[in-house]
């Protein structure tokens, strides 16, 4: 290290927790990278310095599914709420889900999105784009409009955008494939939730738990099998989106050890709530796929834990009280916040099932990033790394307070809920967003969109000759007639 370098800020004296180990040591920042990691003594002169005696310094996690509602929901939650209420839980990447309105669908709504986001945001963000029979004409522009994925609704959700059939999805995931893009999915089939919401209303169930009769495990395992297989056929990667039950983890494995390129994300959702929560929380914890049986958490854990999914996400999906309190469940909005309280949650819950830090980096922070191609410069702390950062303390204990939360939504399951965890500071790129507990208004506007970072490898793709395009291409038609 010579002399005549200063870095812009040097954090002595916490914990750094990698995947594979925690280690006290320094750290300095530099024009918003890591520039180096070693003993306080070897560290350069900075302008700045942080003491994080008695701290974890972890890589600031990266939730690929939230819900920001801007445009469009302006009054549920904007980007400006949204990313401030994931500086406050230690987030400093998201990737925001295109049921907006317009949903993220053409070239041009999703360069609105980008401006928006451009303006508000406090941390760092990835936009999504819908892919359906809308915007199949639209792939290529999409991503020269710069995304970070594609997300499929296997079922209809908020915001109403129609599921593709099974043929449109084959011809999407062709179409995708040689781009490398990611394509995540909401796996529930439309077609058997529908039905069996139609005869529960039909006989006048209007009950929390008639949320969940609708939406038995086998709504979200058949849609995994089939998009596994899709996915297998093209080649095109895939991200199975909240994972909820045991019943999933089978045709997920599965296709892993078949050489799919699948990925899985749960939520802390499916973790600590359970059936039993709906009598109490009745609306509030409706959320698609739903809360179900206790006997689904522990293997979901364990699935954490070997590696068959592969991190955890949020769903973050933020609605109002009134919203959220209906008394019918039907017409209760579908959907909670959770970016805000995921780490402090989940670090609890770490604590309580005796994993490891290192183990929460790995499902937070460094899988998030290594399956959308943006490690190591996000989810890790190396030199060369962004300088993305949750400064956490692992000794605290406190309530979740809805009406304390950045989010617009003030009502979700996590109300009263006790974590022994809690992130003091969250710096972005070199810069705080959140710290000792106060928004930096200075990092609004500060967050940029990842989606140029990313290194995919090279896409392994299948049966080209026999794509929609392949088959009905001019060269096709002409062998087929001289054929005949
Ligand atoms: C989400 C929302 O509100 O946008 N709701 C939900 O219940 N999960 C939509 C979604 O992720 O499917
Ligand atoms: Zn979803």
């Amino acid at each position: 290290m010579t002399a005549d370098i200063i870095a812009d800020l040097v954090i002595h004296g916490g914990t750094i927790v990698s995947p594979d180990a925690e280690y006290k040591a320094s750290i300095a920042i530099k024009d918003g990278s890591i520039l180096a990691i070693g003993e306080q003594g070897a560290m350069p002169q900075a302008k700045e310095t942080l003491d994080a005696t008695g701290l974890h310094i972890l890589p600031g996690a990266i939730d690929v599914h939230v819900h920001f509602r801007d445009p469009g929901y302006a009054q549920k939650e904007d980007f400006a709420s949204g990313t401030a209420a994931a500086a406050f839980g230690g987030v400093t990447t998201v990737f925001d889900m295109p049921n907006t309105l317009p949903a993220i669908s053409d070239a041009k709504s999703l360069a609105e999105k980008h401006a928006i986001a451009r303006a508000k945001a406090h941390i760092d963000y990835g936009l999504y784009a819908v892919l359906g029979e809308d915007s199949l004409p639209n792939i290529h522009a999409l991503i020269e409009g710069g995304v970070i994925g594609f997300k499929c609704y296997m079922g209809n959700t908020f915001g109403r955008i129609p599921s593709p059939t099974t043929g449109a999805m084959l011809e999407l995931f062709e179409i995708v494939a040689p781009t490398g893009k990611r394509i995540s999915l909401h796996a529930e089939t439309n077609s058997i939730m529908e039905r069996r919401e139609a005869r529960l209303r039909q006989m006048g169930r209007t009950d929390p738990l008639a949320h969940l009769a609708a939406r038995p495990a086998v709504v979200a395992t058949e849609a995994v099998a089939r998009a596994a297989i899709l996915a297998e056929w093209t080649g095109a990667r895939i991200h199975i989106l909240h994972i909820s039950s045991a019943a999933e983890l089978r045709p997920l494995a599965e296709a892993k050890a078949r050489g799919v390129d699948i990925t899985g994300e749960t939520c802390p959702q499916y973790l600590v709530l359970s059936a039993d929560d709906y009598e109490e929380r009745r609306g509030v914890i409706r959320v698609n796929p739903p809360v179900r049986e206790a006997e689904n958490q522990n293997p979901i854990w364990q699935a954490l834990v070997d590696g068959t999914i592969d991190m955890i996400a949020t769903d973050h999906a933020p609605h109002s009280i009134e919203e959220k309190t209906r008394e019918d469940i039907w017409t209760v909005d579908c959907g909670f916040p959770g970016v805000e309280t995921q780490m402090p949650l989940m670090l609890t819950e770490v604590a309580r099932r005796k994993a490891s830090i290192s183990d929460y980096v790995r499902w937070s922070a460094e899988n998030p990033a290594k399956c959308w191609g943006l490690f190591p410069k996000k989810g890790a702390l190396m030199v060369g790394s962004d300088a993305d950062i949750a400064i956490v303390d692992t000794n605290r204990t406190w309530t979740v307070d809805d009406n304390l939360t950045q989010s617009t939504a003030k009502i979700s399951p996590w109300h009263g809920m006790e974590a022994t965890a809690l992130p003091i500071h969250t710096i972005v790129r070199g810069r705080f967003a959140m710290k000792d507990r106060q928004l930096q208004e200075n990092a609004r506007g500060w967050g940029r969109s990842v989606h140029a970072i990313q290194a995919m490898p090279t896409p392994d793709v299948r049966h080209v000759d026999q794509t929609m395009a392949a088959v009905t291409s001019q060269t096709a038609t002409n062998k087929g007639s001289v054929a005949a």
